[in-house]
This record gives C-alpha cells, structure tokens and sequence, in this order.
C-alpha cells in the first residue's frame, strides 16, 4: 500500500525560536511512525530548518512556492534551483492564497510545476472551489480545470506529482469538506489522472482545509484521500503529531 503523506504548511508563520521548538517536538514525537511527513516553511528559514532536519528521513523539507522562471531579473523571487541549494523534497504550487493575493493563473501554476519537476523537486499542486464554485455547481469543472493546465504543461511527468485538494471554503474556517465530499472530488481528480498516466495510482492526492486532529483519520480513510496539506494544525506539534499517528494506521 502506498505510504500516505503528511505536509504542514506553515504559511506566514514563525520565527527562529519558534520553529526550533516545533521541529524539536515534532521531531521527537513521529519517531518510527510508518508514514511520510514533510514542512513546508517560509523561505527565510529553509536554512534553519534544513539544518534541524539533516540526518533524518522522516520528515522532509518543503517550500511554500517556487518561481515560474529559471534565473534572471526578477526581484523577490525564489528559483527552483535555489532551493535545491536547501535539499528542499516538496514546492507547494498553486496555493488558494497565491491564486486570490498573487494572482497566479492556471498557466503560471503548470510552469511552476515544471520548474520545480526539472529540478528534482516534488511539486504540491493545489486546486480547489471557491464557495460560490460549490453553490453553483462548478466544483468538478473548476478542479478539473485546474489539473488540467498542470497535466497539460507537464506530460509524462505527470506521475511525478502530488496533487492538493483544498476547496477554498474549507481553507482556515474550520469548516471541513465532508469525507463523502472531499472523497467525491479525489475520485475525479483521480479519474482525470488516469486518463493522463498509466501510473495515476502511485499519486498522492492530499486533502487540505482544517483538516485536524479530530477528522484526520475519518478523512485519511477514504480511498483516494492519500494523505493531508495542513494549515493551522501543523504549528501545534500535539496536532499535527496526531495527525501524522492518523495517516500511520
Ligand atoms: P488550514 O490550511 O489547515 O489552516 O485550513 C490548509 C492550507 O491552506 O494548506
């Protein structure tokens, strides 16, 4: 049986002590834990937490982000070459919060995949509803729409991600798709898959949105739901180590 993933996205969180003391909790408590686990940090700190996790293989580095270009003019951003200066494993592309702030179309997200592919590094794609999406109907069309740029732009490569689905809803509210629900949307994203690789089972598809200590295991025990992308809940070592526990059954 594939391994199920666990990633903490921390977001804008953090600082130098902070992180050290999450780490050192979470590092404690998910030892021989059968499951792959993974934080994706802000930028700033990839040097510190890359040297808390070296020489470990339980918990893996990842990044919130990764630039569409490869090098050259443009202030600010991080390229994927330069986080593979950090042994970074995992890039989140294409967060909700990227696409509403950053204004990141479905292109610019393929290409960030590509980006972080060509380098060795895992991309994270999300996609996802908006509210008024579900209330319309549109949910399937909007996440196939989504997923479909990446596969486009990505080819055979394809097999090589691992897919996030977070309907924006659920995103930081503490309301939480239902497993019946967030199963339904895994079934097509994984449907879309097999029609673009013959290797659509070895990808992971994630839920995300407050997903916690309390609805993870319910949620991890649907069968296309191969693991989480936690927000809030990866900042408290107790819940996301629960978390972790739940994906480890
Ligand atoms: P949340 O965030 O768990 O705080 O809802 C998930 C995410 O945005 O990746």
């Amino acid at each position: 049986m594939k391994k199920k993933l666990i990633a903490g996205n921390w977001k804008m969180n953090g600082s130098l002590a902070a992180n050290a003391s999450l780490l050192q909790a979470v590092l404690e408590g998910s030892q021989g834990m059968n499951c792959q686990a993974a934080v994706c940090v802000p930028a700033a700190y990839l040097a510190q937490v890359q040297a808390v996790l070296a020489g470990q293989s339980l918990i893996a580095l990842g990044s919130q982000d990764v630039s569409a270009q490869e090098v050259g003019a443009f202030t600010g951003e991080i390229s994927a070459g330069m986080l593979k200066d950090f042994a970074v494993r995992y890039a989140i592309v294409g967060h909700s919060e990227r696409r509403q702030y950053h204004a990141e179309s479905d292109a610019t997200v393929a290409l960030k995949a590509q980006r972080a592919l060509s380098a060795g590094i895992t991309p994270i794609v999300c996609v996802g509803e908006t509210l008024a999406d579900r209330e319309a109907g549109k949910t399937e069309e909007v996440v196939k729409r989504q997923l479909a740029a990446v596969i486009h732009t990505n080819g055979h490569c394809i097999s090589e991600i691992v897919v996030a689905y977070e309907p924006v809803w659920a995103i930081g509210t503490g309301k939480t798709a239902s497993p019946e629900q967030a199963q339904a949307v895994h079934a097509v994203l994984r449907a879309q898959l097999k029609a673009a690789t013959e290797h659509a089972e070895r990808v992971q598809i994630l839920y995300g949105g407050s997903m916690n200590a309390a609805n993870a295991a319910e949620l991890l025990s649907q069968p296309d739901i191969d693991g989480g992308l936690i927000g809030g809940a990866s900042l408290k070592a107790a819940d996301f180590l629960q978390i972790i526990a739940a994906a480890a059954r």
